[in-house]
């Protein structure tokens, strides 16, 4: 078990869901909040290079260990975009509902709304070692938002009927691409 760690996110919306997760795997005993770093430019060509690039960053000015994700939303039709530039997907420092209403649009009328969440989390320690995992959830973008829980394009990627964001934190934590990520991070350390 970790003593203490980091997590290495300034998204609260990220924070509240990685930790709720964390707290169930045993893998850290202190998470530790408060803390502060420079922003970190994600200029990773893969959600792996990203979620590295943040846990290193952290780590250093840190001094603990630090666990960093990077997701992307992946539509078929549109080929696997925005993948791992969904935060900028309209632009840079966009809103939500901003990189949300660029997808319903450029979805308008598509038949196959087949899609996946991915998320890749990266522990880092500060003696170097570097451990990554991998968490997916396979579902549809919606024709219009749903919901008024989760962030980002919860409102519009369903799950077995409901999108994320009808689910409480609770549910979403059960399957999302996060969770199952940490959960997969935990394992690689026989938890
Ligand atoms: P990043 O991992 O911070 O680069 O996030 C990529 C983009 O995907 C951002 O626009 C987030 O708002 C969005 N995103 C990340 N995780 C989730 C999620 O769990 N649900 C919905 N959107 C998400």
């Amino acid at each position: 078990m970790i003593p203490r760690l980091a997590v290495a996110s300034k998204n609260p919306d990220k924070v509240r869901e990685i930790e709720e997760v964390l707290s169930s795997t045993g893998l850290a005993s202190d998470i530790v909040r408060g803390l502060d770093w420079p922003d970190v430019e994600e200029t990773g060509e893969t959600l792996e290079e990203n979620a590295l690039l943040k846990g290193r960053a952290v780590t250093e000015a840190t001094g603990l260990p630090a666990l960093a994700d990077d997701t992307g939303l992946e539509v078929d039709a549109l080929g696997g975009r925005p993948g791992v530039r969904s935060s900028r997907f309209a632009g840079q420092e966009v809103s939500y509902a901003e990189n949300v209403g660029l997808l319903l649009e450029k979805m308008a009328g598509v038949e196959d709304r087949t899609a996946r969440f991915r998320t890749v989390v990266a522990l880092v320690f500060p003696d170097g070692a570097e451990v990554t995992a991998e968490g997916i959830v396979e579902g549809s973008i919606t024709a219009a938002p749903r919901g008024r829980n989760g962030f980002g394009y919860d409102p519009v990627f369903e799950v077995e009927g409901r999108t994320l964001a009808e689910m409480t934190l609770d549910e979403k934590s059960r399957l999302s691409h996060r969770a199952r990520a940490i959960r997969a991070l935990a394992r690689a350390f026989g938890l």
